[in-house]
């Protein structure tokens, strides 16, 4: 079999990319190691930049984001007992929505199927070929049959554990790293919302988040030792835990309910560069991860491919490689900034337990001029709501 792009893994980054194409009439093929039904059932992110959401109305897809996703002007930061509002759209002219990133990913794949494009189902055993040259490879297997796909160009969009990055010759490549010494302990609850807005919380017990999916179902997450076990927390000991961080002054209460999912969240910041090797691209998490403070990982896969989108449709519209050729240098840009704020924004709410008394006075010092100043506020309101696309 033979296509355009080869593209390897279905998720934010490979679907998007492959619709992208599409709209330019550029043919490619999707490979995916797990199901269409765990793909569409895991629960990841929750909050898409406006320049995300530009892109998916853009590109047809909005529709049901429009009409299910919330739209949020500002956040909230809760420290030593008080709230404190960031108002993102005053402070920019732009705002946020809150639609989780399975329904973006359930959106992607009926677009691609409606438009008769390929995804490839519960592959195996995918490897890459030839990157080197002008007629690079994937061969997989499917349904118990081994397979060749044929293409220009291979994307790697196949996350952190994927194939494609380890594709890329280690002499060549340089990986930036750093791994915190805690993760995030994720619930989904049946109860109405606490907030109308997000609550980023930081207390001596350690940081919280109160998020949320819809009306019905609540999204929270905690500060927890990485290598926790989730059978280690019954209901009650999460519910105590939350209202002992959560806790404030004015009244606020954290509205329980039924928890019916939990998961465990390892926190790290990486960045491999180049993002390019032959005719081999990376895009979203299989080169870059952030921690999730900033909400920034899916939003980052989006602007990878959309650049990759554009640099391939100069290349087949003009013969030109320069965008593609510009590729990692263009990307790295936005992926850096979004670097620095994500671990910017995990020191600032975070506890750490090497911390000394003089960088816990620090990070409250940081704490208290983000929520005094002007300047400090839209600095940190620009980068949640993400800067514009070059
Ligand atoms: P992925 O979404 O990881 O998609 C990669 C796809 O490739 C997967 O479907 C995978 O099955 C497939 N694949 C892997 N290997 C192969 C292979 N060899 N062959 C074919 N296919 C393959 N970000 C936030 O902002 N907030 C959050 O709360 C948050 N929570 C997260 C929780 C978890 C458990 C993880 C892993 C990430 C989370 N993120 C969060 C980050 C965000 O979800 C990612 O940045 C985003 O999913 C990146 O999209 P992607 O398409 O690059 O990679
Ligand atoms: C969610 C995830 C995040 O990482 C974040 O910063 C805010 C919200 C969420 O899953 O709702």
């Amino acid at each position: 079999m033979s296509t355009q792009v080869a593209i390897i893994g279905a998720g934010p980054a490979g679907l998007l990319l492959s619709h992208l194409l599409h709209l330019q009439g550029i043919e490619s093929v999707v490979l995916e190691t797990r199901s269409r039904v765990e793909i569409e059932a895991t629960i990841r992110a929750g909050v898409l930049e406006q320049g995300t959401m530009d892109i998916l109305n853009q590109s047809g897809i909005g529709a049901r984001m429009q009409r299910e996703g919330v739209v949020h002007h500002g956040f909230e930061l809760a420290f030593g007992g008080q709230r404190h509002r960031i108002d993102l759209t005053e402070l920019t002219g732009r705002a946020i929505t809150v639609y989780a990133q399975h329904e973006v990913i359930k959106d992607l794949v009926a677009a691609r199927l409606a438009a008769d494009g390929q995804i490839m189902f519960e592959v195996s055993d995918v490897a890459l070929h030839q990157i080197d040259t002008d007629t690079p490879s994937v061969t997989y297997r499917h349904a118990g049959e081994a397979r060749r796909l044929e293409a220009d160009f291979v994307i790697g969009c196949d996350g952190f554990h994927g194939v494609s990055r380890p594709a890329m010759p280690t002499s060549q490549r340089q990986d930036f790293q750093r791994i915190y010494p805690f993760g995030w302990f994720g619930i989904l609850v049946d109860a109405p919302p606490s907030s109308d807005e997000l609550i980023y919380a930081r207390h001596e017990r350690g940081f919280a988040l109160v998020s949320t999916r819809s009306p019905q179902v609540q999204r929270l997450y905690f500060q927890c030792d990485p290598n926790d076990d989730v059978n280690q927390w019954s209901d009650d000991r999460i519910w105590s835990e939350l209202n002992m961080r959560l806790a404030n002054h004015d009244g606020w209460q954290l509205k329980e309910g039924k928890i019916f999912q939990k998961n465990i969240i390892g926190m790290r910041s990486f960045v491999s560069t180049p993002m390019q090797h032959g005719r081999l691209f990376l895009a979203g998490d299989a080169a870059h991860i952030v921690p999730p403070t900033g909400a920034k990982g899916l939003n980052l896969a989006v602007s990878d491919v959309r650049l990759l989108a554009r640099a391939l449709d100069r290349f087949y519209a003009t013969g030109k490689q320069d965008a593609l050729n510009d590729y990692t240098e263009t990307a790295l840009k936005r992926i850096w900034r979004a670097e620095h704020f994500s671990w910017w924004m995990t020191s600032l709410l975070h506890t750490f337990k090497e911390a000394s008394p003089f960088e816990q006075q620090l990070q409250r010092a940081e704490l208290d001029y983000v929520v005094s100043s002007r300047a400090a506020a839209t600095a940190l309101a620009e980068n949640y709501v993400g800067l514009a696309f070059a």
